[in-house]
């Protein structure tokens, strides 16, 4: 599986741009499933038939990254965040867009770091004046964070580990599903989530699902300092309770838990004070979809490089496979 991670991690697709994320997903699901397809948006399905209800489980294929605003004449970018990126976290980060091109983020002259905002960073593509930056790059073109993948003896550290981690579980858990399962499992591998969980959105509405369920990203409690979070990394995935997003509907969670206990996956409870998921999308679609969410713990979310527990993905494995064969009963109302 790190195999799979690492080729997922290392692709880039910021938001609205997932079509590389997408057809490598494509490849390595297809096999797993009866038929894959892509709508509108660009959201990838990945289907099991079956009887009524439908499970739907959702990961996003896009990350955060930021967009070229401005060129000037001697040639430095001036960029703008896509999804959720805090400007200090780029000093010094290498960008990559696209067509591979490769700037470096630095600041004007500040007396503080506090003053560090959006207007004191450009990005140094190497030009040597407005018209060569212009020959490469064009208002609108997205970069991202330019971070190899490593493990780092059971644990990984990477770039857009929010959410191809999420991506790479569901790719793994579609494989080692049994030939027959109880009623129709859905993997989405959504677009847009890091503005706005926008492509879960249109997905959920066109699938109509019975249940819905996020497999994404948590932040974790356990580094120097950090704020008060009762999830840490290496103590299994997270059954998400709340966060700013979603109120997880409470038999959901119920038979979750009761999943998790009778298989002896380990499991912790997430309550996330900020952030949200694709479930957040699913659960409002249509007339109301009952959701939960399997969170990944991981460290440093939104900077460039960020920690997950090889354990912790592996539990998180083993809980959607569990889920997605287990009987779920048709949802009330
Ligand atoms: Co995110
Ligand atoms: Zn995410």
């Amino acid at each position: 599986m790190e195999a799979l991670i690492k080729e997922l991690v290392e692709t880039d697709g910021p938001s609205g741009e997932e079509t590389a994320v997408r057809e490598l997903i494509e490849k390595r699901i297809a096999g797993s499933v009866d038929r894959t397809f892509t709508d509108s948006l660009g959201n990838l399905f990945a289907l099991r038939e079956g009887p009524a209800p439908l499970l739907l489980f959702s990961a996003h294929m896009d990350e955060i990254g930021v967009i070229v605003t401005h060129i000037d004449e001697r040639g430095f970018l001036r960029i703008a965040p896509v999804g959720g990126v805090r400007p200090h976290l780029l000093l010094g980060q290498r960008l990559r867009f696209k067509e591979g091109l490769i700037g470096t983020v630095y600041h004007e002259k500040i007396k503080d770091l506090k003053e560090l905002d959006w207007s004191k960073l450009y990005l140094d593509i190497g030009a040597a004046d407005g018209e060569g930056a212009a020959e490469r790059v064009r208002i609108g073109d997205m970069a991202c964070l330019h971070q190899p993948f490593v493990n780092l003896g059971g644990r990984y550290l990477a770039k857009a580990m929010d959410d191809r981690i999420g991506c790479a579980v569901l790719v793994e858990a579609a494989r080692r599903l049994p030939p027959s399962l109880p009623q129709g499992v859905c993997f989405l591998f959504s677009v847009q989530e890091e503005v706005g969980l926008r492509g879960a959105a249109t997905a959920a509405y066109r699938l109509e699902p019975d249940y819905g369920f996020a497999v994404d990203v948590t932040s974790v409690g356990d580094t120097p300092e950090a704020p008060l979070m009762a999830v840490s990394l290496g103590q299994g995935p997270a059954i998400k309770i709340k966060d700013r997003s979603i109120i997880c509907h409470p038999r959901v969670r119920e038979l979750m838990i009761e999943t998790a206990e009778k298989e002896a996956i380990p499991y912790q409870l997430e309550v996330l004070e900020y952030g949200g998921t694709d479930a957040g999308a699913i659960h409002l679609s249509r007339g109301g979809v009952p959701s939960g969410a399997v969170s990944i713990p991981c460290r440093y979310v939104h900077a460039p490089s960020e920690m997950v527990d090889a354990g912790d993905v592996a539990h998180a494995v083993a809980l959607i496979e569990k889920l997605a064969a287990r009987n779920w009963p048709l949802p009330e109302g």
